[in-house]
C-alpha cells in the first residue's frame, strides 16, 4: 500500500481532489494532510474526507527554517509516506530537507514550466503577451520550481483575461493533472503526461 502524503497551505482544492483520486486506487492511500497554517480552510475539508491531519505552525518558529523544517521532517516520519505531494503549499523547502525526499517528492505549480516559475504566474503571462497558459506537476528538487515536469495542462488566454479569470479556468486542470500524473507516478511511470 504506497502512502502519500499532501502538504498545504490553504484552500486545498488540489487536496481534495488527490485525496478523492487517492480513494480510488486500491494500492494506495492518503496517510496524511500537513499544513503550515493551522488556519487552512483545506484541514477541515481533510478531516470531513477522514484524512488524518498535522500543522507544523512555520511562525512558531520565528523565521528559524531549519527548526520548522526538523518538525516538518518528524511529522512526516511518523506518516511514514512513501510520496509527498505539495498542493498549494507555500513555504520554500531548503535543498538538505528537499534531497531527503528527492525522488519522491511532487508539486503541481500554476504554469507551463520551465517558464514563469515563481509567484504570480497568470499576471507575468498575460503581461508577456502569451497565447497559452497552464499548470504543471514537477519532481521537487532543490531548484524551485525546476525538477523534471511530469505533466502539463494547458488553456489558451483569452483577450481581457485577468489573472483571477485565468487560474479560475486553469483550477479544474490542475484537479484532473494532478490525480492523473500522481496515479502514474505511482505505476513507476516518468514520461510526462499531456493533458489536451
Ligand atoms: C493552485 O493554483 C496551485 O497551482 C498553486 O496554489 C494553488 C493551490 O490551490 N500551487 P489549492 O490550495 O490546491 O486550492
Amino acid at each position: 500500500m504506497k502512502r502519500v502524503a499532501i502538504l498545504i497551505s490553504g484552500s486545498g482544492s488540489n487536496m481534495v481532489a488527490l485525496v478523492g483520486a487517492l480513494a480510488d486506487m486500491p494500492d494506495a492511500c492518503a496517510c496524511l494532510v500537513l499544513s503550515n497554517r493551522p488556519e487552512a480552510a483545506g484541514l477541515a475539508k481533510a478531516e470531513a474526507l477522514g484524512v488524518p491531519t498535522a500543522v507544523v505552525d512555520h511562525r512558531a518558529f520565528g523565521g528559524d527554517r531549519q527548526a520548522f523544517e526538523r518538525a516538518l521532517q518528524a511529522a512526516l516520519e511518523k506518516a511514514a509516506p512513501d510520496v509527498i505531494c505539495l498542493a498549494g503549499f507555500m513555504r520554500v523547502l531548503s535543498g538538505d530537507f528537499v534531497a531527503r525526499w528527492q525522488g519522491r517528492m511532487l508539486n503541481i505549480h500554476p504554469s507551463l514550466l520551465p517558464r514563469y516559475k515563481g509567484l504570480d504566474t497568470h499576471r507575468r503571462a498575460i503581461e508577456a503577451g502569451e497565447r497559452e497558459a497552464g499548470c504543471s506537476v514537477h519532481e521537487v528538487t532543490a531548484e524551485l520550481d525546476g525538477g523534471p515536469v511530469l505533466g502539463q495542462a494547458r488553456v489558451a488566454i483569452q483577450p481581457g483575461d485577468t489573472p483571477e479569470r485565468l487560474a479560475a479556468r486553469i483550477l479544474p486542470l490542475e484537479h484532473r493533472l494532478y490525480p492523473a500524473v500522481l496515479k502514474r507516478f505511482l505505476a513507476g511511470e516518468r514520461r510526462p503526461l499531456f493533458l489536451d
